[in-house]
C-alpha cells in the first residue's frame, strides 16, 4: 500500500511508516506539493499525510479511487471536504489535544507582544532610533487586571482562560453553547457577543472555521470594540473581514491586532496589514514548538497506520465511516 506525504516531515516519522508501506514524500518542508503532482500521486494512494495548506476537496477525491484515509497534521480540518470523504467511506484523521497548550501559549505571546509593542520596540532599536529613555516612549496597554473576551470556548479557549487567570484578568466568553462546568472551574463569565465586544480590553478569537463563522468579526464588530481594544486571532483568517480590520486599525477604531492567521495564506509583505505599525503578524505558527509538532506528526502517522490496518484512528473527524467500512 502507498502513502503520500505532502510535505517533508521528520525522518523518524517517515521511518515508522516506511517499515510497512511505500512512501511518496514531497521533498520540501516549507513549500506545498504542486497540485498536479499531488493529484497524480494520489491516483494509486491508500493514505495521505496532509496539513492545513492542501485543499482536500472533491477534485482531490475524484483523483484518488483507492484512498482509505486522509490524516492531517492539524486540529483544524476546514481545508477538507469531510462530507465528500464520508460519502466515499474515507476516514479523516486529525490531532486535537496535543497542540492545545502550545497554541494557548502562542495566543498569549501574541497578546502580550501586541499590547506591549515588542516588535515595534525591536524595529526602533534596529533602525537606530533609540537615542534616550522617553517618558511615553512605546507606551502600550496594561494586561494585568484587564478584561479578556474569548470567542470560542473550546480546549484552546479554556487554556487561554487559565493563563488569563494568572494575570488576574476578568474573563468573558462567548460560545455556541454555554459551558457551566468551565464557568465553575475557571471563573469565566458567559455573555453575548455584543457585550463581550463592548466590554473587553482584549478580544481573542478562537472559533473553528465553519460557514456560520465566516467573517463573523467585521466592521460592525470592530465598531463595538473599545478604542483601546486589542484583537487577537489564532483561529482561522476566514473568521474575520480583513478589509474591515485594516480600516479599524488604520482609523484608530481599535488599538492594535495580533494575527497568526489570514483570510488567504500565505500573505506577502505588500499585504495592506503589513504596512501598519499597530499589528503583530506571524505566519500561522500557533502550534509550532518542536515537541508539539513532533507529537502532531507522530499522531498523524499513527492515525494512518491504524486506518490502513482497519483499526479506529486515534482521533477522527468522521467516525460515521467506521459503520460504512464494517457493513
Ligand atoms: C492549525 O492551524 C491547526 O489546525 O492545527
Amino acid at each position: 500500500m502507498k502513502i503520500v506525504i505532502t510535505r517533508k516531515i521528520p525522518n523518524e516519522i517517515v521511518q515508522l511508516l516506511e517499515q510497512y508501506y511505500v512512501i511518496k514524500m514531497w521533498g520540501k518542508e516549507n513549500e506545498p506539493m504542486p497540485r498536479e503532482l499531488l493529484l497524480e500521486e494520489v491516483a494509486d494512494a491508500d493514505a495521505v499525510f496532509t496539513n492545513v495548506a492542501d485543499q482536500i476537496n472533491q477534485e482531490f477525491f475524484e483523483h484518488a479511487p483507492k484512498l482509505k484515509t486522509v490524516c492531517t497534521m492539524a486540529v483544524g480540518f476546514d481545508n477538507i471536504d469531510v462530507q465528500e470523504a464520508t460519502n466515499r467511506g474515507i476516514s479523516i484523521g486529525h490531532t486535537p489535544g496535543v497542540l492545545t497548550e502550545a497554541t494557548a501559549d502562542l495566543t498569549f505571546a501574541l497578546l502580550m507582544a501586541t499590547a506591549r509593542r515588542i516588535v515595534e520596540g525591536m524595529d526602533y532599536l534596529r533602525q537606530d532610533q533609540w537615542t534616550s529613555w522617553g517618558p511615553m516612549l512605546l507606551t502600550g496597554q496594561s494586561i494585568y487586571g484587564k478584561t479578556i473576551g474569548i470567542i470560542g470556548m473550546g480546549r484552546i479557549g479554556e487554556a487561554v482562560a487559565r493563563r488569563a487567570s494568572g494575570f488576574s484578568m476578568d474573563i468573558l466568553y462567548h460560545n455556541r453553547m454555554r459551558k457551566h462546568d468551565v464557568e465553575d472551574q475557571l471563573g469565566v463569565k458567559y455573555c453575548s457577543l455584543v457585550e463581550l465586544l463592548k466590554q473587553s480590553d482584549y478580544v481573542v478569537l478562537l472559533t473553528p472555521s465553519t460557514p456560520e463563522t465566516a467573517k463573523m468579526i467585521g466592521a460592525k464588530q470592530f465598531e463595538l470594540m473599545k478604542k483601546s481594544a486589542i484583537f487577537i486571532n489564532t483561529s482561522r483568517g476566514t473568521n474575520v473581514d480583513e478589509e474591515a480590520l485594516y480600516r479599524a486599525l488604520k482609523e484608530g477604531e481599535i488599538f492594535a491586532a495580533g494575527l497568526d492567521v489570514f483570510e488567504k495564506e500565505p500573505i506577502s509583505s505588500n499585504h495592506p496589514l503589513v504596512s501598519l505599525d499597530n499589528v503583530v503578524l506571524i505566519p500561522h505558527i500557533g502550534s509550532a514548538t518542536i515537541e508539539t509538532r513532533m507529537e502532531m506528526a507522530m499522531i498523524t502517522a499513527k492515525n494512518i497506520l491504524r486506518a490502513l490496518s482497519g483499526e479506529k484512528l486515534l482521533h477522527t473527524v468522521n467516525p460515521e465511516v467506521y459503520e460504512r467500512i464494517n457493513n
